[in-house]
């Protein structure tokens, strides 16, 4: 017999996307917790008129380009009382899709860290409550029960933010990785020379250039808010070039200088 929630009561949890990746890593959390975990990906699992049936609270966890076409396969089959949530590392057009394609409550949740994170202590999550109160605050204390800092926002805001945290700071570890393969030193000459602060850089450029490439390059090209920072980094480099021609040491101090402030408070 199919369990049903009562007030924001969770039994069964689907993960569509769940065999991989994010999705996995939240299924392996919510089986601990001790709920009963369906997962799917394309070719196993549970099909999503089962998934929608059987479980109270339904987590979309595909790729970017596939995750409309995903919730608008599941929403119309998930409950009034049930919760429909996706993990994607945008908001606006999931969120809207969920609210569209479902008569049920609807969360955007994006967690700020990658799967071969160990636990969540310490880590932020984003959520976008979009439709009902019957799950938020189920969500909010199973997230903060593991340490994370919850952080509530529409989804117009965080993809403003995450045009910046994951937008432009990968597009930075691209174009760096790149240069880096086209410099003509090789890995094992670079570091004989490394220092802490290039063997750091390395890790993040081997991280986004060997993990998930797919996710990354989604990052950079399907937030429709990165252009005018993209457009002010291309700015910044002409102008850094510049004192580059010139060897205007005290130019590029001076430009550096003007920006301390800001990070002072860091
Ligand atoms: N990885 C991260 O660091 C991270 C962090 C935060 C948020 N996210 C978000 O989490 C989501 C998943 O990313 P990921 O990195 O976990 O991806 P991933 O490792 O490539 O895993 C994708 C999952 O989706 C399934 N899948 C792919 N296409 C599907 C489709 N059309 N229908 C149903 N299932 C499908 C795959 O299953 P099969 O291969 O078995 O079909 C797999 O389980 C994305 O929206 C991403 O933005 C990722």
């Amino acid at each position: 017999m199919v369990e049903r929630q009562k007030n924001g009561r969770c039994h069964h949890i689907g993960i569509i996307g769940g065999t991989r990746g994010m999705g996995e890593w939240f299924a392996r959390f919510f089986e601990k917790e001790g709920y009963g975990v369906h997962v799917s990906g394309r070719k196993t699992g549970m099909n999503v008129k089962d998934m929608a049936e059987r479980c109270d609270v339904v987590v979309v966890s595909v790729p970017m380009g596939a995750t409309t076409a995903v919730i608008e396969e599941i929403g119309p089959h998930m409950r009034k009382d049930a919760l429909l949530m996706d993990l994607t590392s945008l908001k606006r057009d999931p969120v809207s899709a969920m609210l569209t394609s479902s008569v049920s409550d609807v969360i955007g949740c994006h967690p700020l860290f990658g799967p071969q994170t160990g636990s969540m202590e310490g880590q932020h999550v984003v959520l976008c409550p979009a439709r009902g109160d019957r799950w938020i605050s189920w969500l909010r204390t199973i997230l903060s029960k593991h340490g994370a800092h919850v952080v509530e926002t529409t989804p117009d805001h965080h993809d403003r933010m995450m045009a910046i945290v994951q937008g432009l700071n990968h597009f930075n570890t691209v174009a760096m990785g790149i240069a880096l393969s086209q410099s003509g030193a090789t890995l094992s000459e670079l570091s004989l020379f490394s220092t802490p602060a290039f063997k750091a850089k390395l890790k993040i450029i081997e991280k986004v250039f060997c993990r998930n490439p797919g996710l990354y390059a989604e990052i950079i090209t399907m937030n429709p808010d990165i252009g005018p920072f993209i457009e002010m980094y291309a700015r910044i480099i002409a102008e850094m070039k510049n004192f580059i021609h010139k060897q205007d040491g005290e130019g590029m101090t001076d430009l550096i200088e003007k920006r301390a402030d800001y990070f002072k408070s860091a």
